[in-house]
């Protein structure tokens, strides 16, 4: 299928999808119907938006929101997806764990992934039967692409009858691969469902050591990195607490060692996001990507947000003309061959399991 952003109205040549209706392209003109129909999902991003650019977003919210209920479509959104993404057209927001667990129960007939590919293959994984769509393909992931199934089964020689567990954050190919899988938020707790004195951890290299500083299994990492966390500093966090006082820090576990030293609380996105709701009328540094304090800040009123800005570029491929282009164009749909997506399915299923 043709990999095709649509802006100006004019539509792709993109063939009918077999067992789909052809949704003609809508008009993308800012009317006072459209203005009234998306005026309280304004009121939700209006500290970040502002007013003169809501009349280019507001005719794609209204026309997605419409299109996903002719399709029987849902749309999964990571913590890091803009806000007029997270707050106007998402159906269920949240960190890995929270959209995994989600993609497994759900009732519709297609998932549109506000998020990158590994996310959406998770999705495939759980959801087999239903079409799984990413907006762009390109929506990659430094860590994702640090490994491959082949460098696992590498691993597994060097390291005999060791355990390997996978970050979510690596393709199908390396969940085919390894014994179970983890997210940020139970990382710790799945190392020590193994019941063994040491595991192969891949492939992000600082979640490893943040998980090695909480348990007493013996962690062996691999050597990826995220490109939006390993930029932060403990220096520059040092910084933030001498211009603001009394100030939260609350840090991402992908985030180097340094920086976890200096934080007040370290968790997943979502545990950040809980932690950050709680500093009722207090000061909070979010040490992860940029759009998540835009995304607080809509619900957790009272609460100030300094803002270092890593953005994920990855992420930010995922735009809502995208979005609109994936809904009526059936595109890019993910899919996994068979045998390997039972093997990762597995890993995956495992996690899910242990932390339901
Ligand atoms: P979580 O939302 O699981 O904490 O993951 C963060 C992340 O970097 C996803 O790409
Ligand atoms: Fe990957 Fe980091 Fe982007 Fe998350 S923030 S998708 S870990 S590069």
């Amino acid at each position: 299928m043709m990999s095709t952003a649509t802006l100006g109205g004019h539509p792709p040549a993109v063939a009918p999808v077999s067992g789909f209706e052809v949704i003609e392209r809508p008009d993308l003109s800012y009317t006072p119907e459209v203005a009234a129909e998306t005026s309280h999902l304004y009121e939700r991003v209006k500290h970040i938006v502002p007013s003169v650019e809501w009349p280019f977003h507001a005719p794609y919210v209204a026309a997605i929101n419409r299109i996903k209920k002719q399709r029987n479509a849902v749309i999964l959104a990571h913590n890091y997806q803009t806000a007029e993404i997270y707050n106007c057209v998402a159906d269920v927001v949240g960190d890995s764990l929270q959209l995994a667990k989600v993609a497994a129960k759900l009732d519709a007939k297609i998932i549109v992934q506000g998020g990158v590919h590994f996310m959406a293959e998770t999705s495939k994984l759980l959801s087999p039967e239903k079409m799984v769509l990413i907006p762009d393909m390109k929506a990659g992931c430094s860590l994702a692409a640090s490994i491959t199934g082949a460098d696992v089964r590498r691993l597994r020689e060097a390291y005999p009858g060791v355990p390997v567990v996978a970050y979510v954050n690596t393709s199908a190919d390396v969940k085919a691969e390894v014994d179970i899988c983890c997210t940020s938020a139970n990382a710790v707790k799945v190392v020590e469902s193994l019941g063994v004195d040491r595991v192969l951890f891949v492939p992000d290299q600082y979640l490893a050591k943040y998980v090695a500083s909480q348990t007493k299994v013996k962690i062996i990492s691999w050597h990826g990195a995220c490109e939006v966390h390993e930029r932060f500093t403990g220096e520059e966090l040092k910084r933030y607490r001498e211009a603001h006082p009394g100030i939260r820090i609350i840090a991402h576990p992908e985030c180097p060692p340094d920086v976890i030293a200096e934080a007040d609380f370290t968790g997943s996105t979502a545990g950040m996001i809980d932690y950050a709701k709680a500093q009722h009328g207090g000061k909070v540094l979010l040490v992860t990507e940029c759009s998540m304090a835009d995304n607080v800040a809509s619900t957790a009123k009272d609460v100030e947000f300094v803002r270092p800005c890593n953005l994920c570029p990855h992420m930010k491929r995922i735009t809502l003309p995208k979005i609109l282009d994936s809904l009526l164009y059936l595109q890019h749909e993910v899919t996994i061959p068979p045998e390997l997506a039972a093997r990762a399915r597995l890993s995956v299923e495992r996690m899910i399991n242990l932390t339901q």
